[in-house]
């Protein structure tokens, strides 16, 4: 079969949001303003720069007015701020956030265990949300391939809340794989459904690499018609309210697949991996990246004498 890899893969970069997140070490705002930066100069047309939750929730991103008042904004990057409530949402908005992402889990027990209310209640304020604000809006929806609580998600259910969010008004959609349980198979069928619901401009995957399967993810949706991907620098992330969460998709990793593939993406990829090797002196550890560590195919070893003289 010959497929067709000329279309650009998007790539929203949400380290500075769900990367920083589960970090257990404070990350100074002028530190999170500076990657965010880092990350504006690389090529990315979207980057989720932070959330407005509650602090008692995520104090790693309790900063969130600071960090959104303090970058420096792009020509043609939309920052996207993730947003649980109706408080996050004002919150937001007074920050300059362009878009918010609002996040509900297809499971009810992980939205109670992330966002301590039901998914009814969830969605009685989002669309309190569409009422009040005049924003671009996006509706994720969190463990749409799985749930570390309740295990398989009925894929009825994700559709239907596609369409419950499509009809409040959101623009954008999310399905995010919130702890790597999907598999190639599955997002393929899942993609296919709900880009009979959603054009393929407003459809983002979101997935984490928890057990090894985020690139293979991203391929399957890529080739079911899926064009925008969730990535973070150095494959940081995980919900803190999920057992067993872990990174997300290295975005550098998936830029140099798309690059060897010859999928274009617009991101400068020597920038992006100057900028990842700067995470382990932030985080205060290493990180799961692949690519920052081997270095591109194009970065070739001197052949060692012995072999000369073979
Ligand atoms: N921003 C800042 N503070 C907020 C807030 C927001 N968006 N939403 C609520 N609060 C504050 C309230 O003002 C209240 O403060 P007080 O104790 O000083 O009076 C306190 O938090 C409790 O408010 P309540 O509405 O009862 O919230 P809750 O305790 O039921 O928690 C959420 C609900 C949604 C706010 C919380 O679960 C949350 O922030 N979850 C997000 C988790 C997350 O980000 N996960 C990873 C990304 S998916
Ligand atoms: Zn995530």
């Amino acid at each position: 079969m010959t497929r067709d890899y000329s279309e650009r893969l998007i790539v929203q970069e949400v380290a500075p949001r769900d990367g920083l997140q589960i970090e257990a070490k404070w990350v100074e705002t002028a530190d999170k303003i500076a990657l965010i930066d880092g990350l504006s100069a690389c090529g990315f047309t979207r980057i989720e720069a932070g959330s407005f939750v509650s602090p008692k929730a995520i104090p790693a991103l309790r900063d969130g007015d600071a960090v959104f008042h303090g970058i420096r904004r792009a020509p043609g990057v939309v920052y996207v701020a993730l947003v649980p409530n109706v408080k996050g949402a004002q919150r937001a908005v007074a920050a300059g956030a362009d878009e918010l992402n609002l996040v509900m889990s297809a499971s009810q027990t992980h939205n109670r265990a992330n966002m301590r209310m039901s998914c009814e209640a969830s969605l009685d304020g989002f669309a309190e949300i569409v009422r009040i604000t005049n924003i671009s809006l996006n509706g994720t929806v969190a463990t749409a391939f799985g749930c570390p609580f309740e295990g398989r998600i009925d894929e009825n259910r994700v559709v239907s809340i596609v369409r419950s969010y499509r009809e409040m008004g959101m623009e954008g959609i999310t399905l995010a794989d919130t702890t790597g349980m999907a598999n190639p198979r599955q997002v393929e069928r899942v993609v296919s459904r709900v880009l009979e619901h959603v054009p393929a401009a407003a459809l983002t995957l979101h997935f984490h690499n928890t057990r090894g399967l985020g690139l293979a993810n991203v391929l399957a949706a890529y080739d079911a018609g899926a064009r925008r991907f969730d990535a973070a620098l150095g494959g940081l992330g995980g919900c803190p309210f999920a057992p067993g969460a872990s990174g997300n998709i290295c975005t550098e990793d998936l830029v140099n697949m798309c690059d060897e593939m010859g999928i274009p993406t617009g991101i400068d990829l020597e920038r992006l991996i100057a900028l990842s090797r700067t995470l382990p002196a932030l985080v205060g550890h290493e990180v799961p990246g692949q690519l920052a560590k081997a270095g591109r195919n194009s970065n070739l070893h001197p052949v060692p004498d012995y072999v000369r003289t073979i």
